[in-house]
């Protein structure tokens, strides 16, 4: 063979690696509304910075006449590329392929790209089109998962792993990406669930279809299985590069720092308009955020899913910052076991991260009843609780409204080692509300009076004036400073400025056990 025959040799394979499970198979995938592994890979990477890894790699089986049907990659495009000029891996599973199931060979191509982030320390991407198991390799395909999964362990805290669902995802698809902090599905076109509708109506004699049973909303709404939805794919994957700029490269990495300059006041009157006059009116707390953080920086997370409490990225004078902020327009931001879990977890990453967290509250405290009791509010409520009484972050807090009882204490409380904490002059810092207080501790002398009505609000008022205000916290030091509203954003500027070298840690031991 002369040299120019081997160079047409390389150059015929690579031809038939692009194509994937052939033109018929692409055809049909973009019938779908969807796009082909390699065409997201190139959406998603800084043009021209893709570098494949193992194009050439195929699946070893012979079973089932498998050793007939080969195809160049084995179902998984798996490289390195740039991301706004920053280094991250993707995996991009190629459904024309055997659907995209996962051989030996596919799971030895994202462990070899795993394992190479972790010793550059950068984050891994992973777009998700699979039918699970490969189903013709048994359990050597089972394998592959749970080295799959093992390095999704060991790389979480150390580098950000974010998944796209890009088609319907089952069985063992799905729990790689659920061990992973970020989880996009595309509505529509991506489905998640650990057995599909078939199985479901054979064990539970349940008829449900794909999009209900693990359809975007679904996930978004009912399970919190998936932290975003987006309407298509190249939305999605915009949402992928724009996730990633809030985050550092692994955990002893800062967030990249965005240019910022304050070219007016950092005052922002309408803040001192927001909080309605009945302490009972909801007010949207998306609001306070939006007039906080740099302008249209604020990225929401698990939008549509325990609406009671809003978590998410933003930027700070060009920081990122996570932000966890009681919602008074849902169900009056009061905390149950999905609010919780949802806090907790965005907790977790951005301390894992070195993300500076700021907290704002209105939580009128735990939400009652057996449902929640049965469910387990008291361990749930508890992760909240250890998440951000473990994070070393810079912590800050801002008291906008009602901090009443255990929820004051979870909510980035002083006592739980936040840094700075700021109440505006509407707060109200007490066991309970002045109602409920009063009905208890002034229970015999209301019985007593001859106008029950009238002594109530009596000591209704009395409690109020005594409690319902941040000045007892403040005297104690238990709140810094009561700011005007309006001044909120420059003190959170200065404040986190000052916080920028912040070093704290947890006791040395093998890990802290969060009550799971
Ligand atoms: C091998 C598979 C496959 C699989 C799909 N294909 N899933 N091949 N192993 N798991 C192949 C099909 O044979 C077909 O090949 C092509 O992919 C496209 O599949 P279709 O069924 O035609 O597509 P569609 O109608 O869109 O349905 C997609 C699907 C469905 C919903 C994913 O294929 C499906 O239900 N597959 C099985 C899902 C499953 O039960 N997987 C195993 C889970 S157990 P051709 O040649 O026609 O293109 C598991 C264990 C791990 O994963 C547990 C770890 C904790």
């Amino acid at each position: 063979m002369t040299n120019e025959q081997k160079l047409e040799l390389l150059q015929s394979k690579k031809a038939e690696a692009l194509l994937g499970g052939g033109e018929k198979r692409i055809q049909s995938q973009h019938k779908k509304g969807k796009l082909t592994a390699r065409e997201r890979v190139e959406l998603l990477m800084d043009p021209g910075t893709f570098e494949e890894i193992g194009m050439l790699v195929t699946h070893r089986s012979s079973d089932f006449g498998l050793e007939n049907e080969v195809y160049l990659g084995d179902g998984v495009v798996t490289g390195y590329g740039k991301v706004d000029g920053r280094l991250v891996y993707v995996f991009s599973q190629d459904f024309t392929v055997f659907g995209g199931s996962l051989s030996e060979t596919h799971a030895e191509k994202i462990c070899k790209i795993m394992d190479l982030a972790m010793k550059t320390g950068a984050p891994v991407i992973g777009l998700n089109d699979s039918g699970g198991a490969r189903i013709q390799e048994g359990v050597v395909s089972l394998g592959g998962y749970a080295d799959i999964f093992l390095r999704n362990v060991q790389s979480s805290g150390v580098i950000p792993q974010i998944s796209a669902i890009m088609g319907p995802c089952a069985g063992g698809a799905v729990y790689s990406p659920a061990m992973t902090d970020f989880t996009m599905m595309v509505d529509q076109t991506s489905y998640m669930f650990v057995t599909g509708p078939n199985v479901v109506k054979t064990v539970t004699h349940e008829e449900v279809t794909s999009e209900e049973l693990g359809g975007s909303k679904t996930h978004a709404s009912k399970s919190g299985v998936t932290h975003f939805t987006a309407t298509n794919e190249v939305a999605c994957i915009q949402m992928i590069r724009n996730l990633l700029s809030y985050m550092p490269q692994n955990c002893e990495d800062d967030a990249p720092v965005y240019p910022y300059e304050s070219k007016e006041s950092e005052i922002r009157e309408k803040l001192a308009s927001l909080i309605p006059a009945n302490p009972n009116q909801p007010y949207d707390m998306r609001d306070v955020i939006e007039n906080i953080v740099d302008d249209t920086s604020f990225m929401e997370v698990h939008k549509d899913f325990a609406e009671n409490i809003v978590v998410g990225f933003a930027r700070l004078a060009g920081r990122s910052i996570g932000i966890v902020a009681n919602q008074p327009a849902y169900l009056a931001g009061v905390l149950d076991i999905n609010s919780s879990r949802k806090a907790a977890r965005f907790t977790r990453f951005c301390d894992a991260f070195n993300i500076p967290l700021l907290v704002l509250v209105d939580v009128p405290g735990f939400l009652p009843g057996t449902d929640q009791e049965w469910n387990g509010i008291i361990v749930n409520g508890a992760k909240l609780l250890f998440a951000l009484s473990e994070a070393t972050v810079p912590k800050v807090t801002v008291i906008t409204r009602k901090a009443y009882g255990g929820a004051y204490d979870v909510m980035n409380s002083k006592h739980i080692g936040a840094d700075l904490n700021f109440a505006w002059p509407t707060a109200e810092i007490a066991v309970m509300g002045p109602k409920g207080a009063a009905e208890i501790i002034f229970k015999n002398e209301i019985a007593k009076a001859e106008d029950r009505e009238a002594k109530l609000q009596e000591k209704v008022d009395e409690y109020t004036v005594t409690f319902a205000n941040p000045y007892r916290a403040a005297a104690r030091g238990f709140v810094d400073e009561v700011i005007d509203p309006k001044d909120t954003r420059l003190k959170l500027i200065r404040g986190f400025k000052m916080l920028e070298n912040k070093v704290a840690s947890m006791p040395k031991k093998k890990h802290g056990n969060i009550p799971l």
